[in-house]
C-alpha cells in the first residue's frame, strides 16, 4: 500500500499524516492540547476526547492538503487502536472508519508502541534486527525486534514509566506539564553530580523509577528555598539516563545485534541521545524530536510494516497493556 493516511488520537495530540511506502513522510499535521491540560497538571481524558472530536476533521484535511493529495490518491487509512485513552482512541477510529467506508479503502489498526518504534523507519534505511529502548509517558521497555512485525519484550518498568518519572519530578520542582522538555532544558544548565540519586536496583532488563522519584522528593523536602532546580533536574536526569543507557547497551551486547533504536517521547531527550550514541559500539537510530513524541506519521509507517487489517466492526483495545 504505497500511500497511507495515518490518524493518531491516543492521548492529547490530534494528528494526521500521509506517508509513502512506510518511509517517505509526505505531510504531517498535529494539534497539541498541551495548553489545555496544563492547568490540571496532566491529561483530563474527557476534555481530551471532546477536543479531538472538534479538531479531527480539520487536522485530517490539513494533512491531505499539505500532501497535495485527494481522497482518491490514498491506498489505505490507518489509526491507533491502543494502548491509550479509550475515549480519545475512539475518535480517531471513528474518523478512520468513516474514511475507509466512504472511500472504499483498507482500514489498518496500529499499536501505539509499535508505531513509536516505526518512527525510526521514516526517512532512513533502518531494518530489523535491532534492540529498541521504548521510553514514553506510559511505557518503558527494552524490546528485541528480529523482524518488522513484532518484538520480544526483554524487560520493562515495574512501576513508573520514564516519562512519567520526568513528569512527576517536574511537578515537584514546579516546572509544569509535560515535565520532560522542561527538565531536559534546565538539566543542561545544572550539575549532574550535585545530588546522588539512586538508579533503582532491579535485576535484568527491568526498571524501577518510583524510588528515584521518592529520593528527589525527600531531597527537596530537606532543601532550603529557592530550590537549586537546575542541579536537581540535572542529577535526576543523570540517574534516569545512566540506567536506560546501561541496560540497553547490555541487551545489544548480549543479543549481538548490530543496531540500537530509541523510541517514544523520552527519546527526544538530548542527554539520552548523546550518551547512548557516544557509548554504543553499533549505530544508534532515533527519530527527530517531533517524531519521538506522539504523531501520525509513525502510525502510517507502522501500518505499512506491521499494521493489522480491521473491519468496520472492530474496536480499540479495551484494556491498558
Ligand atoms: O511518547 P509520548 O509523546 O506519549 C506517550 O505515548 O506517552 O511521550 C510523552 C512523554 C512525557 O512524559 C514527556 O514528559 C516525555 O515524553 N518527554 C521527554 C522529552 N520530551 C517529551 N522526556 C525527557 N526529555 C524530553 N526532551
Ligand atoms: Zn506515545
Amino acid at each position: 500500500m504505497p500511500v497511507i493516511l495515518g490518524v493518531e488520537t491516543s492521548c492529547d495530540e490530534t494528528a494526521a499524516a500521509v506517508v509513502r511506502d512506510g518511509r517517505e513522510l509526505v505531510s504531517s499535521r498535529l494539534l497539541s492540547q498541551v495548553d489545555l491540560h496544563q492547568k490540571y497538571g496532566g491529561v483530563v481524558p474527557e476534555v481530551a476526547a471532546r477536543t479531538h472530536l472538534e479538531a479531527i476533521n480539520n487536522v485530517i484535511e490539513g494533512a491531505l492538503n499539505a500532501a497535495g493529495r485527494t481522497w482518491s490518491d490514498l491506498d489505505g487509512v490507518a489509526c491507533t487502536v491502543g494502548p491509550g485513552l479509550v475515549g480519545t482512541l475512539l475518535v480517531g477510529l471513528a474518523a478512520a472508519k468513516a474514511i475507509a467506508w466512504s472511500c472504499e479503502l483498507p482500514l489498518i489498526g496500529v499499536d501505539h508502541l509499535l508505531a513509536h518504534v516505526c518512527a525510526n523507519y521514516l526517512n532512513t534505511d533502518l531494518e530489523p534486527p535491532f534492540v529498541a529502548l521504548l521510553v514514553s509517558g506510559g511505557h518503558t521497555q527494552i524490546v528485541h525486534f528480529a523482524d518488522y512485525r513484532s518484538g520480544r519484550v526483554l524487560g520493562q518498568t515495574l512501576d513508573d514509566a520514564a516519562g512519567e518519572a520526568y513528569d512527576k519530578v517536574a511537578r515537584l520542582l514546579g516546572l509544569g506539564y509535560p515535565g520532560g522538555p522542561a527538565i531536559d532544558r534546565l538539566a543542561a544548565e545544572g550539575d549532574p553530580r550535585a545530588f546522588k540519586f539512586p538508579e533503582g536496583l532491579v535485576p535484568g532488563y527491568d526498571f524501577s523509577f518510583s524510588g528515584l522519584k521518592t529520593a528527589v522528593l525527600r531531597c527537596v523536602e530537606k532543601l532550603d528555598k529557592p530550590l537549586p532546580v537546575a542541579d536537581l533536574a540535572a542529577s535526576f536526569q543523570e540517574a534516569v539516563t545512566r540506567v536506560l543507557v546501561r541496560k540497553t547497551l547490555q541487551a545489544q551486547h548480549e543479543l549481538a545485534v548490530g543496531r540500537i533504536v530509541l523510541a517514544g517521547g523520552v527519546a527526544a531527550n538530548r542527554q539520552l541521545r548523546s550518551d547512548i550514541e557516544q557509548r554504543s559500539p553499533v549505530p544508534v537510530y532515533f527519530p527527530s524530536p517531533d517524531l519521538c513524541t506522539d504523531n501520525a506519521a509513525m502510525v502510517a509507517a507502522a501500518a505499512h510494516f506491521c499494521g493489522r487489517p480491521l473491519t468496520l466492526g472492530d474496536g480499540v483495545y479495551s484494556r491498558q497493556r
